[in-house]
């Protein structure tokens, strides 16, 4: 297997309906204002801060910048074609076999129900498989997150295991699937 250490630069990456370009720093404002809701957060992991501070965007950003930096992680904002302002966002983990959070991803709540995660997702997992070979992802979600768990299990991803987890809103369980690069392949063949 080759897997290119360190990251090669974030690539942009084109959809039907969507643009993904490497995050930047101008992007503070508006994941400050789409990030600081509840219908956001809700279903993330409980180290993020809630009620989200006012620095919330610009701390996250400095560490979302450091790891690209330091080659662990490719971060794009999701822009809608027409205009170049985020309205969500989608990271790629470097490819670790002990990691089971590879992927993660929002959206701008007046966006949701549309498939445009579906196209999101779709396009960083063909990235990470078909350009980058990676083997496989391990992808995590909160079991009460229905919308993130469908998208994977449309991708082709099996659900591995489950286990306890501590969410904003409060205890949960974790969903944990495994997502091949032969399945990934052979679904988009097929
Ligand atoms: C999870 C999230 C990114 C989904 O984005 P989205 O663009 O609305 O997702 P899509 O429109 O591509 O929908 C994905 C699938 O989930 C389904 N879905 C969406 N909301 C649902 C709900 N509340 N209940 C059941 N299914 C739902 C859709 O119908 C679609 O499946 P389908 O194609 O079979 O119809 C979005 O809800 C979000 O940003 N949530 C907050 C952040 C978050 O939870 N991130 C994930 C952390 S693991």
């Amino acid at each position: 297997m080759t897997y290119k250490i360190p990251l090669p630069p974030t690539p942009v990456l084109e959809t039907e309906r969507l643009i993904l370009r490497p995050l930047e720093a101008r992007d503070t404002p508006a994941i400050q204002r789409i990030f600081s809701q509840w219908e956001v957060v809700k279903h993330l992991h409980a180290s993020v801060p809630w009620p989200y501070p006012d620095d919330g965007a610009a701390t996250n950003m400095a560490q979302c910048l450091d790891d690209r930096a330091k080659g662990l992680k490719f971060y794009w904002a999701i822009t809608v074609r027409g205009s170049d302002e985020l309205r969500g966002r989608i990271d790629l983990a470097a490819f670790d076999p002990e990691r089971r959070d590879g992927r993660g991803f929002w959206l701008d709540p007046l966006l949701h129900g549309q498939g445009l995660m579906t196209e999101a997702a779709d396009a960083v997992t063909d990235y990470a498989f078909r350009t980058l070979a990676y083997p496989w992802l391990y992808l995590t979600n909160s079991t009460a997150n229905t919308a993130s768990g469908r998208i994977k299990e449309k991708q082709g991803a099996e659900r591995a295991y489950v286990e306890p987890r501590q969410y904003v809103s409060g205890p949960g369980e974790a969903q944990v699937w495994r997502l091949t690069r032969e399945a990934w392949l052979a679904r988009r063949a097929g």
